[in-house]
Parts: C-alpha cells; structure tokens; sequence
C-alpha cells in the first residue's frame, strides 16, 4: 500500500473528527506464545490502515488543525543493540520521513507529552475496552487534566468511540486495497487449486493443509489469515475444525477452509471435493444443492439490494433442495419460517471481509438490514452438514459436511468473485483432480 493512501485515510478521518477533538490509538501489544517466544507481531488492524507503521510500542494521535502537525507517531528510538537482535526500528526520524508523521516522539515520552495534546481538547477519539492498561492509562491522563482545572486548564468532555468512524471507513474498499484483496483471493484461489491436484486418499489432512500454506507463502502471504480448515468426511461437519490431524479416506469429502493473508488483507475460500476425485452419487446430489444456493446467493449480491437477501436466496434453494432429496418434508415456505433447515444448515451466509477475516462495519442501521454499495466485499459461503447419527435422516447422507465459500465485491453494476480462480462445479474439480 502506498504511503498516499495512509495519508488519506488520516486526513478523511480528521475532517469526520472536526477541530476541538483529538484521536489515540495505541499499537497491538506483542503476545507471548510461551516463556520468551512471541507470536509473529500482527499489527492491530484499525492501527495499521490508519498508519501504516507495523512497529509494537507505538501510538498514533491525531489532531485536527494542530499547528505543529496535525499526525505524531509517539515509536521506539533507535537502538543498535537492541536492533542487531530483534530487527530495525524506524526511530523519530523514520516516522516522519518513512512514515508520513507530522512529528514523533519516543514511547518512553508518551506520559510526559500525551496529556499535552489532551489539554482543551473537547473530545477524544478512542476505542475503549480492547486493551485495559492503555484504558487506565488515559484515565489517569484525563484525571491529571481535571486536578489542574484551577489553573485554567480544561479536560476532554467526551470520549467517542473511533472505532465506529474507522470500521464505517474500512466497509468501503479503496481500488488500491480491492487490488490488494484480488491478489489474496488469486493466491488462495491457486493454493485450494493446489490441494485438489495433490489429494490422495491416505493423506493427512496436515499434509494437505501443507500444500496449501506452501503456495501462500510462495506468494509472499507471511501468514493464513487464519487457521486452516482441512477436514476429512466427518470432521468437516464440525465447523471450527483445525486439528488437521486425521487421514483422509477414500470415499470422503474433503472440505478445506484456507485463505491468505496479503498485505494485512485477507482471503477467504472454502472448498469441498471427494478425496478419490470421484463423487458419489449422495455426495453429489447434496454439493450441487449447495452450489446451487450459492450461485443464487451471488446473484442477490448487488448494489442497493439489502445484506439479507444473499442469506434468504440461500436459505430458500437449500430448504426447496432438502425437500426434493427427501431430508426434510413439509410446504417450502413454512419449513423457512420454522427454520427447519438449521440442523443442516446452521450459520449464516456470510460476512464482510477486508483486514480481518471477519472484517468490521455495521450489518444494520437502525432496525435496517444494510444496503450494499459498491466496494463493499463480503464472503457468500452456505453449507450442509449432516452428521453421523443424525435422526431422521437417511444413513446414505451420514457423514458429509459442505461448504462452498467464495469472496465477492460489490461493483456499481453488480459483483465480481474475487475467488473464481478455483473450481466448483463437480465437472470441473473432477477434470481437475484426474489431470
Ligand atoms: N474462515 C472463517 C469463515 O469462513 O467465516
Ligand atoms: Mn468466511
Ligand atoms: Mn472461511
């Protein structure tokens, strides 16, 4: 992403703010793994589309009309030592010349100046509850502002939650951050490509998650943007499945949940095909209902359609289908108002996606469901899950858990599917897997 984008960014965001606010954003602490190992640093997403800087130990305060710059990045000093072990650091001078700040300061300042920048000021932009030492932090700043009322100086009157303003911003994709999320879907469209070539029965399905991850970091993805989903036959019905551990047996479905992370944008594909290349007939019937409800889940994706109608064309086909298979039994639509798909179909159809994978911004105004609009991009993802032992239910279907997931971007005319650069027509991932 280029450093423009940061800058604009920062600049729609303090014209939302107005003059007499100011806003602070600490960085995302590191997290320990176990005893002095950390997990690979991830900067918070809100931090990172409004700075770009991916250092720990940072804050960003904006300050609209501030005379002496308006954005101060409070970072770590340079260091030699501690650089030579733990990697560069950008340092005062780097956040204003590589980063775009008006001023910086080091973090070690941030008590001595911080409070400064609060000082009659009417109200603070910032995200409470997300990190309880930083929340304490700027009581105890507000308190010491408010013990010197005397002398002449005034605290904030508000504290307005920023994440609200940001979120509202991060729904809606810049070309620069769509082009960005197609190279993440291309990438993860080729890796689930990839698994398909190399599934054979007898596999671990932490062999095939290998596959995966293997084309993600060829790329350049440094990290899923989550943990796989690799389950085998039974295991694909339990949803947040990512042990990964099991063979793979010949006459399963296979369903793979994996998407990259790029740039700090995320991807999000799902993929079920039979481990042998082949699908059975029961196998088959059950896919292609659920590609069926998500073609018609995609098609509801378009400008001024509401953020349900994906879900209820979703819902409408599985439930028709289910009748016809024989699963359920009933009137259509009285089997849609008892809900009678949701021991089969069990989650909803979809959600945005952006920086995280389930990404930030409001699904309703009001009592509304939202309206799309171009640049929004959301996941379309409806599935079945029959469990073994599931009563009622034929044991032919036993044991077959699907999920068709794809990303889709709202466009002014109407979507485009990031991820078509993977198959899923039963034709076309049988060509594939026997190629
Ligand atoms: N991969 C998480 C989801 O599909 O929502
Ligand atoms: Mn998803
Ligand atoms: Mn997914």
């Amino acid at each position: 992403m280029k450093k423009n984008e940061f800058a604009k960014r920062r600049r729609q965001l303090m014209r939302m703010m107005g003059k007499g606010s100011v806003a602070i954003l600490p960085a995302a602490p590191e997290v320990v793994r176990n005893r002095d190992v950390h997990y690979p640093y991830r900067p918070d997403s809100d931090f990172y589309y409004l700075t770009g800087f991916t250092e720990p130990d940072a804050v960003a305060v904006m300050q609209p009309g501030r005379r002496n710059g308006e954005y101060v990045l409070f970072c770590r000093e340079k260091d030699p030592d501690a650089e030579r072990w733990d990697g560069r650091r950008a340092g005062q001078e780097g956040a204003v010349a590589e980063h775009g700040a008006d001023d910086s300061f080091p973090i070690t300042d941030l008590d001595d100046i911080l409070p400064g920048l609060l000082e009659n000021c009417e109200r603070v932009y910032y995200s409470l509850g997300f990190q309880p030492e930083f929340d304490q932090k700027l009581i105890e700043w507000v308190n010491g502002l408010r013990a010197r009322a005397r002398s002449g100086v005034t605290a904030p009157l508000e504290i307005v939650a920023l994440d609200h303003l940001v979120h509202d911003m991060r729904l809606y994709k810049s070309s620069a951050e769509q082009g960005t999320m197609r190279k993440a879907a291309q990438i993860s469209a080729e890796a689930h490509c990839q698994a398909m070539r190399v599934c054979r029965p007898g596999m671990s399905e932490f062999q095939l998650e290998a596959a995966i991850n293997q084309v993600f970091q060829h790329h350049g993805s440094r990290s899923p943007a989550y943990p796989a989903i690799v389950g085998g036959g039974e295991n694909a019905c339990v949803l947040h499945y990512i042990d990964n551990k099991d063979a793979l047996r010949d006459g399963d479905l296979v369903l793979i949940d994996a998407g990259a992370e790029l740039d700090y944008y995320a991807a999000d594909i799902t993929r079920t095909f039979p481990v042998n290349g082949r699908f059975s007939p029961e196998q088959r019937a059950l896919y292609e209902l659920v590609l069926e409800a998500q073609l018609a889940a995609i098609k509801k994706v378009r400008p001024g359609n509401h953020w349900n109608l994906p879900h209820m064309a979703a819902v409408r086909t599985l439930t028709r289908g289910l009748v016809r298979l024989g699963i359920l039994s009933g009137e259509v639509n009285k089997l849609i108002k008892d809900e009678a798909y949701k021991p089969y179909y069990m989650h909803r159809t979809g959600h945005w996606l952006g920086m995280d994978v389930h990404d930030v911004g409001d699904y309703k105004v009001g009592d509304q469901w939202r309206v799309l609009e171009p640049g929004m991009v959301l996941t379309v993802e409806p599935g079945l899950y029959i469990s073994s032992g599931t009563k009622g239910v034929a044991k032919k279907w036993w044991g077959i858990g699907i999920r068709i997931e794809d990303d889709v971007l709202v466009t002014r005319t109407g979507n485009e599917v990031l991820t078509s650069g993977v198959p899923k027509s039963v034709d076309e991932i049988e060509a594939l897997m026997a190629a």
